[in-house]
């Protein structure tokens, strides 16, 4: 392949893109579907899911924090890349209590529909049952620290687009653990509302809206009628036209 002036090959697909775009909007503009959790159009990155992980030039980067670089070649559906993607999504998995059949998160879950997508049959690891403070405290938000897959959303969320900068990440590794920037570290106590996006962006059931529990049934949730795919292409287009 040639190298093309502000293009990108991603498993063979040529792809174009704009000086300053990383590979995975490059990407998902071009309607191509690299797997991610942290990753939210319109939000900076912070590259700690790892879900992301693509293959170019003998080592492996994070497609959205990557910069797209004239004439890159890029491996991302690579059986060698699921592998590593299914092993961080089990691992996620037994590292937070992901009861699905009990979660009022189930069909709208982005852990779960990655799963789905990923053939994820069994979570391989051992549990770890991780007791992690439940937050009810506030009249509209509910904040279950068990379910958090630390992928950052609400803090960057809540910092950048809600202008509240309710949420933060403390501790490190094993005891890295989502915290309450109030006096006494309860949502109540922040002015957090519903409507805000920190309270929405949740990928998993962590963070719920109060009494709007199984509104829309099981079966008709947004992975019970879309793949993970189509709606990580739709997010991306949603947030384009946002911009226009
Ligand atoms: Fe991510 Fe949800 Fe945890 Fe916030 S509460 S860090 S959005 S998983
Ligand atoms: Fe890139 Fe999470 S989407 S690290």
């Amino acid at each position: 392949m040639i190298a093309g002036t502000n293009t990108i090959y991603i498993d063979g697909q040529e792809i174009p893109f704009t000086p300053g775009q990383t590979v995975m909007d490059a990407a998902l503009a071009a309607s191509v579907y690299i797997p991610h959790l942290c990753h939210y159009p319109g939000l900076p990155p912070s590259g700690n899911c790892r879900l992301c992980m693509v293959e170019t030039g003998g080592r492996n980067v994070a497609a959205c924090i990557a910069q797209a670089a004239a004439g890159q070649e890029i491996r991302n559906n690579t059986p060698e890349l699921n592998a590593a993607r299914m092993a961080i999504t089990q691992m996620l998995f037994v590292e937070g209590n992901h009861i699905c059949p009990s979660c009022e998160k189930t069909g709208n879950c982005k852990l779960q529909a990655m799963a789905y997508h990923l053939g994820m049959l069994d979570q391989h690891f051992s549990q770890f049952y991780q007791h992690r403070d439940i937050d009810a405290s506030h009249p509209d938000i509910a904040l279950d620290r068990s379910r958090c897959i630390l992928c950052d959303l609400c803090v960057r969320a809540s910092r950048d687009i809600d202008r509240k900068n309710v949420f933060a990440i403390a501790g490190r590794g094993i005891d890295a653990h989502l915290i309450v920037n109030s006096a006494s570290g309860k949502l109540a106590d922040t002015p957090i509302a519903a409507t805000d996006l920190a309270a929405t962006i949740c990928p998993v059931g962590a963070i719920l809206i109060k009494e709007q529990g199984y509104r829309v049934p099981i079966g008709q949730r947004i992975y019970d009628r879309r793949t993970i795919c189509e709606t990580g292409l739709q997010e991306h287009i949603a947030q384009q036209r946002r911009d226009q």
